[in-house]
């Protein structure tokens, strides 16, 4: 079930900051990796990328990386070259990069605004951009899963603005290709992960915890979950792997939902 041998996957954002712990992209690469996918990443930082094809590599996986901004087309072009290059093929693309900014219309400064556009958004329509025509030719077609977040589907407690409008523009975005690319052999899906525990929900915590109480942040987002935790990366990386493998070759155009039910939930009455 959900074997990827021989597949090449395409990742962004699969860089890993520390040696403890799993951000979602890595996970990602992992867990395709252990089902035989070939990974091929792009990553802003070259050393967090590096640490993940490290890890990749000791549990006997395949990864090759390289210094890639999403938001700069000839460094995307470059990936997806870079990529044809060694493999011959793309068999599947996850568009993992991201990032939250805090702030509303009247206190986000316009560069804010165009960073989280460009972070979250254009990153999604150039990778697509250059990979989509390659899927199309390929006899066994393709399969993108991009990233979106439960703030592009819901309000959830703190103004991120722009956050919020790209991850819900990634959810239209992918619908919207998926049937243009419906009758090509290429499946589009998103992933929506709810409140999940990564390096990166650490770093939040230094900068948004009330009083510096980490601890305390940790069990609020825990608290606002209807499983009463946080998921982690893996959870992510499994319903990814699925829409990656041929079990979801009927499903295209969808979203998954990965959040301990807080979508589902209306909150305290
Ligand atoms: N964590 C959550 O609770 C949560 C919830 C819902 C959705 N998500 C989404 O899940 C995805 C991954 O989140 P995460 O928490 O795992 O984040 P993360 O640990 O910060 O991982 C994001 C990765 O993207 C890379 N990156 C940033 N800017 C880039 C650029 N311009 N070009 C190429 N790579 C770039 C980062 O590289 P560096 O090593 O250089 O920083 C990092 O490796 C994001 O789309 C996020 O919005 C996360």
């Amino acid at each position: 079930m959900l074997r990827l041998d021989g597949k090449v996957a395409l990742i962004t954002g699969l860089g890993q900051t520390a040696d403890d712990g799993w951000g979602i992209g890595a996970a990602i690469a992992m867990k395709l990796a252990q089902q035989g996918a070939i990974i091929f990443g792009g990553n802003r930082t070259l050393a967090a990328a590096e640490r993940t094809k490290a890890r990749i590599e000791a549990k006997g996986g395949v990864c090759n990386v390289q210094q890639t901004d999403v938001t700069d087309s000839a460094s995307v072009k470059a990936l997806v070259d870079a990529c044809v290059a060694r493999h011959g093929c793309i068999d599947i693309l996850v568009n993992n990069v991201g990032k939250s900014e805090p702030g509303c219309p009247a206190t986000m400064k316009e560069e804010i605004w165009d960073q989280q556009v460009d972070l979250n958004l254009k990153s999604v329509y150039l990778t697509s951009h250059f990979v989509l025509p390659i899927m199309e030719k390929q006899e066994t077609g393709g399969a993108v899963i991009n990233v979106s977040s439960i703030a592009g589907l819901r309000y959830i407690g703190k103004p991120q603005v722009a956050y919020s409008a790209t991850k819900a523009a990634i959810v239209q975005f992918t619908k919207a290709t998926a049937v243009i690319y419906a009758d090509r052999r290429v499946r589009l899906n998103t992933v929506v992960p709810g409140l999940i525990y990564t390096p990166y929900t650490r770093a939040l915590a230094k900068r948004y915890a009330p009083g510096g109480d980490e601890d305390a942040y940790m069990k609020m987002r825990d608290d606002q979950v209807p499983m009463k935790k946080m998921g982690d990366a893996w959870d992510v990386a499994n319903a990814t792997l699925f829409l990656a493998a041929d079990e979801s070759q009927y499903i295209t155009g969808q979203e998954l939902v990965i959040d301990g039910g807080i979508t589902s939930s209306t909150g305290r009455v």
